[in-house]
């Protein structure tokens, strides 16, 4: 496993983060756990501020789809980004810690009616319209409430990155956005400028996600400011702002080569203004809206290693505590990751084995083919780049509790989410009067 951020071997052979003993964070908070490095977390939000803030006077919009608690919007905030949430739960988050609304930017593909007017309330700093029946739907709301909504138009380029299929969208076929090759963009944008409650202050696109292609966003800003242009000879109108997305790719396993994010900058900001100048177009405000590439690599999760199952000649399976519930990407996406014995940290691998989660379902499997040393039950089992659209994506699959998380910095481990309890898990089940009447459910005092 390729040690990232504060990670470190000490002397006991232990990995740490932070400061922090894994093995000791196991013992104290528990398995699996989701430990996140601060400052890892921290320079990866500043490598974004000084290549894109401090060197352009762009903005870097953190993706609160990759990881969104309380104590994330603090941090966030501190580091002087911006937050994408997508969601009226997401919005909520960001509220509850008061994070500065005029630096939330709302985006969705089908924002629910209450979601929109919650954010005209909250006075995010923009709303990114999809669609044109959401841009109808806020100009009366915008108009409803007495204000201008400050909005960017999401619009799909059509340019493909080389991904999962799964997570690209700047694709012609895409749920997301109004294309421009078919006209329905430009259709939508002559609407929108002349809609008495909405302001349309730039233009959107995201063409996927860990990309490690820089090229592809080189070849989004050419198809958005050649958009531009057009809207510019059709009605006259400008984007100020220019959000290319998100995307940046990290390291998961072998084969992945992340490209810095300083050369990110470069190429989308040398894109931007050749085209700006190829076009005769002011260059406006560029934004990006990086999520993985910020929190994915702060991310480690340990799990305690249960039944080891060795099947003669075919296969041995370590099976840990956790599984697809705290990380379904290996089995959505097919994603890679690595991992070592966190309490045998410096110990040469031995032999091959597939790591295996709990669920009740066969493709619940986390790692398959990984080199470890000689791995037995009650071993440390440490998954490293587990910040990104883990524990956002994590559910209850056959009623397991969430795993706590631990913020680690300097030796110092805080909970920033506490692991559910079985009484979370049965919080919001109700059993109807009449089941209760005819006693189809007995409870038989178990104590627990
Ligand atoms: N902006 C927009 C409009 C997006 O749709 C996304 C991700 C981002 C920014 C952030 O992209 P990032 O920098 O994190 O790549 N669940 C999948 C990824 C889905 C991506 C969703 N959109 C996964 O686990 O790989």
């Amino acid at each position: 496993m390729k040690l990232q951020g504060t990670m470190r071997i000490n002397d006991k052979g232990h990995l740490e983060i932070g400061g922090c003993d894994t093995v000791e964070l196991a013992r104290r908070f528990g398995t699996p756990l989701y430990v996140l490095d601060e400052e890892h977390f921290r320079q990866n939000c500043r490598s974004y501020y000084r290549a894109f803030v401090e060197k352009y006077d762009g903005v870097v919009i953190y993706a609160g789809k990759t990881l969104l608690t309380l104590a994330i919007c603090h941090i966030v905030a501190e580091e002087g980004l911006s937050l994408d949430v997508v969601s009226g739960g997401e919005l909520y988050t960001a509220r509850k810690a008061r994070f500065p609304m005029e630096r939330v930017y709302f985006h969705g593909n089908n924002k629910s009616v209450t979601e929109l007017k919650m954010a005209l309330d909250f006075k995010v700093g923009r709303i990114m319209v999809d669609n044109p029946y959401e841009l109808e739907m806020l100009n009366r709301l915008a108009g409803e409430a007495g204000v201008c909504a400050n909005i960017i138009m999401r619009l799909t380029p059509g340019v493909e990155a080389h991904t999962h299929e799964y997570i690209k969208t700047g694709q012609i076929d895409s749920k997301f956005g109004m294309v421009i090759a078919n006209g329905q963009a430009m259709e939508a944008i002559k609407k929108a400028l002349n809609m008495e409650h909405i302001r349309v202050r730039g233009l959107h696109c995201h063409i996927g996600s860990q990309i490690f292609e820089l090229q592809s966003y080189a070849h989004a800003a050419e198809v958005m400011m050649g958009f531009a242009a057009g809207v510019r000879r059709e009605t006259g109108w400008a984007p100020e702002e220019m959000n290319l997305g998100g995307g940046l790719g990290i390291y998961y396993a072998e084969g992945d080569e992340p490209r810095p994010v300083e050369a990110y900058a470069e190429t989308v900001m040398q894109s931007i203004r050749e085209q700006a100048q190829k076009h005769g177009l002011p260059v406006p405000r560029v934004m990006v809206e990086p999520g993985r590439s910020i929190s994915g690599p702060a991310g480690t999760t340990l799990y305690t290693v249960g039944a080891v199952k060795e099947i003669p000649g075919i296969r041995k399976y370590v099976a840990v505590d956790g599984g697809m519930a705290d990380n379904p990407r290996p089995a959505m996406y097919q994603s890679r990751y690595e991992a070592l014995v966190a309490n045998r940290a410096a110990e040469e691998p031995q032999e091959t084995v597939s790591i295996a989660g709990k669920c009740c379902e066969s493709g619940d499997m986390l790692i398959w083919d990984i080199n470890l040393p000689a791995v037995n039950p009650g071993d440390i089992l440490a998954v490293s780049a587990t910040g990104a659209y883990n524990y956002s994506m994590s559910m209850n699959y056959n009623r397991l509790p969430r795993p706590a998380m631990v913020l680690v910095r300097d030796g110092e481990a805080d909970v920033i989410v506490a692991r559910e309890t079985y009484e979370d898990l049965i919080r919001n089940d109700v059993v109807p009067e009449r089941l209760v009447k005819r006693k189809v459910v007995q409870l038989a005092g178990a104590g627990y």
